[in-house]
C-alpha cells in the first residue's frame, strides 16, 4: 500500500474509520472509476503506457461499472484508494501506474464535479416538474377569487392562480440559479495533480473532454482546494428550499379552521391519535422544516470550508456529503410538493367572504381619484372610514351620506354604486397593470411563463444529450 515508504506501522484501526469517507463516497463510485478511466487513457496517449495494457485496464474499469467493488472495508481510506487495490489486483502495471500525474486531490474534485452536474440536471427536471404542476393550478384556478395578505391582513382580492404563479415564478427564478452553477462547475480540474500541478505530459483537454467537461480548470491550487462551488451549490439549494418552505407555511395556515381558505388534501394529511376531530398538514409541516436542514449544511459546509489554509486539507472531505445530503432533501420535497400541489382545493365561499367588502376599498378611493379627480389621499380617508362602518356593520345609506359630507365627497355615489366598486370579481376583473391578479391577465403571464418552461426544458434535454454521449464513449457503451 501507499504507506509503506514513509510510515513503519498501519493506520489505527479505529483512526482509519474516523477518517474514512469510504461511507459516504458511494455517490462519486461511478464518477472516481470514469476519472481512473480518463486518466488511463491519457497516460497511453502520453506513451507512458502501453496500449494493450492500458485497453486491459479500461475494460476492467469499465467491468467495475456494473460490478461495483465493495466500499465497506475499513483498511482502506477512500474510494480512490479500493479502486486502485482493485485494478492493481487485475492489471498490476496499471494499477500502479494509476496516481502518476493524478493525485486524489484533483482526481476527487473532479468526480464530485461529474456528479454534480449529473445531480444539477435531475435538480433542474424535478424543479420543472414543480413549476409544470404550479402553472397548471395556476390556469385551472385563475378565476377563483382568493384573498392575498400583506402582514397577515387581507390586503386585496385576487385568485388562487396569481398565487399559484407566484411561487411558479420563483422557481423559474431558481432555475437562472441551478443553470450558472452547471456553467460553473463544467471546469476539469483533472491534470492539477496534488496541488501545484504535474510535470507528467498529460493532455488536460482531452481528459475534460473525454470527461463531458466544456473546459479545464485555470490554477491547481484552486482547482483543488476551493469548495467554493459546494457553498454556492447549497445556497441555490438553500433558495429552493425557501421557496418550498414559505409555500407550505402558507399551506399550514390557510387550511387551519381560522383561516379555511383552502383544503389540505386527505391523503397529505394525518389524524391525531387522541383528537379525532383533527386533520394535520403533516406532508407541508415537515416539508417547511427541511429549510431548517438545508441551512445547517450551508452553515457547516461555509465554516469547514474558511477554517483552513489554502492547498487540500482532509477537511475538504468533510464537506462533500452535505452536498449529497442537500440535494436529496430538496428533491424529495420538490417531489412531495409535485404530488400534492393538484389535489389542493379552495374552498370558495370562504375565500369570496375573505374578499367581500372592506377587503376591496382601495377601489372605492382609485373612483373617486380616477373619475372625480378627489386627491388620492382624500379620498384614501373616506374609503378608510366606509371600511371601518362597515366593520363595525353600520354602513347604510345614512351613515354613507354623514360620511361623504364629513370628507368632503361630493359626487354622486349611492350605497349599491360602493358596494359594486368592492365586489370582488368585479374588482380582480379592473386590474389593468402587468403581472397584477386579473384573470386574462394571469392567463396570460402563465403562458408566458409555459414557454419559459419549453425553454428551460430543451436547456435540460441538451445539456444531458452532451454529458451522457460523453460518459457512454467511456462507459463503452453505445449512445
Ligand atoms: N477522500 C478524500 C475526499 O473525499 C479524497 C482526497 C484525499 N486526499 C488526501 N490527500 N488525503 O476529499
Amino acid at each position: 500500500m501507499h504507506r509503506r515508504g514513509r510510515m513503519e506501522r498501519e493506520l489505527d484501526v479505529d483512526a482509519a474509520k474516523y477518517t474514512s469517507s469510504l461511507h459516504f463516497d458511494k455517490e462519486i463510485l461511478e464518477s472516481v472509476i470514469l476519472v481512473n478511466i480518463a486518466h488511463v487513457k491519457l497516460l497511453e496517449k502520453a506513451g507512458i503506457i502501453p496500449s494493450d495494457l492500458a485497453e486491459r485496464a479500461e475494460k476492467h474499469l469499465q467491468g467495475m461499472l456494473k460490478n461495483p467493488p465493495s466500499l465497506d472495508d475499513p483498511r482502506y481510506e477512500d474510494v480512490h484508494m479500493v479502486i486502485e487495490a482493485e485494478l492493481t489486483k487485475h492489471v498490476p502495471q496499471i494499477g500502479a501506474s494509476l496516481a502518476l500525474g493524478k493525485s486524489r486531490n484533483d482526481a476527487v474534485v473532479t468526480a464530485i464535479k461529474l456528479r454534480l452536474k449529473e445531480r444539477l440536471l435531475r435538480l433542474h427536471e424535478v424543479c420543472l416538474a414543480f413549476c409544470d404542476a404550479l402553472l397548471r393550478k395556476a390556469l385551472a384556478e385563475s378565476d377563483t377569487i382568493f384573498p392575498v395578505y400583506t402582514h397577515l391582513q387581507r390586503a386585496a382580492p385576487a385568485t388562487f392562480g396569481f398565487v399559484m404563479h407566484s411561487y411558479a415564478i420563483r422557481v423559474l427564478k431558481a432555475l437562472q440559479h441551478v443553470k450558472m452553477l452547471y456553467e460553473l462547475v463544467d471546469e476539469s480540474p483533472l491534470g492539477s495533480a496534488a496541488v501545484a500541478g504535474t510535470s507528467v505530459p498529460l493532455d488536460r483537454e482531452y481528459s475534460a473532454s473525454l470527461l463531458g467537461f466544456s473546459r479545464v480548470s485555470q490554477n491547481a491550487l484552486e482547482s483543488t482546494a476551493s469548495r467554493d462551488f459546494i457553498v454556492e451549490a447549497l445556497s441555490c439549494l438553500t433558495l429552493i428550499m425557501l421557496i418550498l418552505s414559505s409555500l407550505s407555511e402558507e399551506l399550514v395556515i390557510f387550511s387551519s379552521e381560522e383561516f379555511a381558505l383552502i383544503e389540505f388534501p386527505e391523503e397529505f394529511s394525518a389524524t391525531s391519535s387522541i383528537m379525532p376531530q383533527k386533520r394535520n398538514p403533516v406532508v407541508a409541516e415537515i416539508s417547511r422544516t427541511k429549510l431548517g436542514e438545508l441551512l445547517g449544511l450551508l452553515t457547516s459546509a461555509t465554516v469547514i470550508a474558511a477554517r483552513q489554509a489554502s492547498g487540500y486539507n482532509l477537511d475538504l472531505q468533510q464537506i462533500t456529503p452535505k452536498l449529497w445530503q442537500a440535494l436529496e432533501v430538496v428533491e424529495e420535497t420538490l417531489q412531495m410538493m409535485t404530488k400534492l400541489v393538484p389535489s389542493l382545493k379552495v374552498n370558495k365561499d370562504r375565500c369570496m367572504r375573505a374578499c367581500n367588502p372592506p377587503t376591496g376599498v382601495v377601489e372605492v378611493a382609485n373612483y373617486l381619484s380616477l373619475e372625480h379627480k378627489i386627491p388620492f389621499r382624500d379620498a384614501h380617508a373616506f374609503a378608510g372610514r366606509i371600511s371601518k362602518l362597515l366593520y363595525d356593520g353600520k354602513l347604510d345609506e345614512a351613515s354613507l351620506r354623514k360620511t361623504k359630507a364629513e370628507f368632503n365627497i361630493d359626487v354622486p355615489l349611492e350605497l349599491d354604486d360602493l358596494m359594486v366598486l368592492m365586489e370582488p370579481t368585479r374588482v380582480v376583473h379592473s386590474y389593468r397593470t402587468v403581472g397584477s391578479a386579473n384573470p386574462a391577465l394571469v392567463r396570460r403571464a402563465v403562458e408566458d411563463s409555459m414557454v419559459c418552461l419549453e425553454d428551460e426544458r430543451r436547456w435540460v434535454r441538451d445539456k444531458r444529450v452532451k454529458l451522457e454521449y460523453a460518459l457512454n464513449k467511456l462507459k463503452g457503451q453505445k449512445s
